[in-house]
């Protein structure tokens, strides 16, 4: 047996068990997720694929804590999420889990450094911002720095292309510094040159700086550039590639 010297047994960082999901409609009543068990590890990038319908989004709403399971448990390094009050569900959206979705859903009205600072105006009671904002403006001007927005810091929505907003969304979900990002489709309305340049920025922050992450991809090459890749079928998950 090749067991590790130091063998240490940590959570993960996010794990679903059992994770039952269905919707009624009238009489009809759709199970989409039927048993979930699903598991990214401390500082893991896995890539969830399955075909339009199979509940990829539903899963990931669900660790994103946008929505409740009707069975099953979601848990964050260890604890258990989905039964927090309504004020923690928040506080862990706002602290510890990042999310980033297809059609952006940046706000038309703010240049692209106020979008990404949404999240701390939330968090912040006024007095607080007042004190804090020079700080968090810098760290803002700085994230989009670094996905190459340096030159589009005062642009709306609508004088960005998709790419950049895609961009502008990564970098809102990160300015709160959040240990994992739940990504659903990030590249789906992208060409593929600019989908390649998300891919790449997520693969950077996950290697060099340790951020967990699950990748929402109908895309089978998009996919391969995580290091695990897990599908879900008749709402289950299999693990169609290993976990590095
Ligand atoms: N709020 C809802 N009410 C009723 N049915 C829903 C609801 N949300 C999703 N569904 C149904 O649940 C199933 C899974 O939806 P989900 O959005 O999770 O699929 P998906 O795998 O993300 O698909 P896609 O690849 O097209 O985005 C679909 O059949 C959908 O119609
Ligand atoms: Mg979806």
């Amino acid at each position: 047996m090749n067991e590790p010297l130091l063998r240490t047994d940590t959570a993960a960082m996010l794990e679903t068990r059992q994770v039952l999901k269905r919707y009624k409609s009238g009489s009809t009543t759709l199970e989409v997720l039927r048993g979930v068990d699903f598991r990214l590890p401390q500082g893991g990038f896995t890539a969830v694929v399955g075909q339009s319908g199979s509940g990829k989004s539903t899963l990931l709403h669900l660790m994103g804590l946008l929505d409740a399971p009707d069975g099953g448990e979601v848990l964050l390094e260890g604890r258990r999420i989905d039964n927090l009050s309504a004020v923690e569900r928040d506080r862990l959206r706002n602290t510890a889990i990042g999310m980033v979705f297809q059609a952006y859903h940046l706000l038309p009205e703010l240049t692209a450094v106020e979008n990404v600072l949404t999240p701390l105006l939330i968090r912040h009671s006024i007095w607080n911002w007042f004190t804090r904002r020079r700080q968090a403006r810098l760290e803002a001007e700085e994230l989009l720095d670094r996905f190459g927005l340096a030159g589009r810091l005062h642009h709306r929505p609508r004088q960005l292309s998709g790419g950049e907003m895609q961009r502008v969304a990564i970098a809102r979900a990160l300015i709160t510094q959040p240990r994992v990002l739940l990504a659903d489709e990030p590249t789906g309305n992208l060409d593929e040159e600019s989908g390649a340049g998300i891919i790449e920025a997520l693969d950077e922050l996950n290697r060099d700086r340790g951020l967990s992450i699950v990748l929402v991809t109908h895309d089978a090459g998009i996919a391969r550039q995580a290091r695990s890749i897990v599908r879900l079928t008749a709402g289950r998950v299999e693990t169609v590639a290993p976990a590095a």
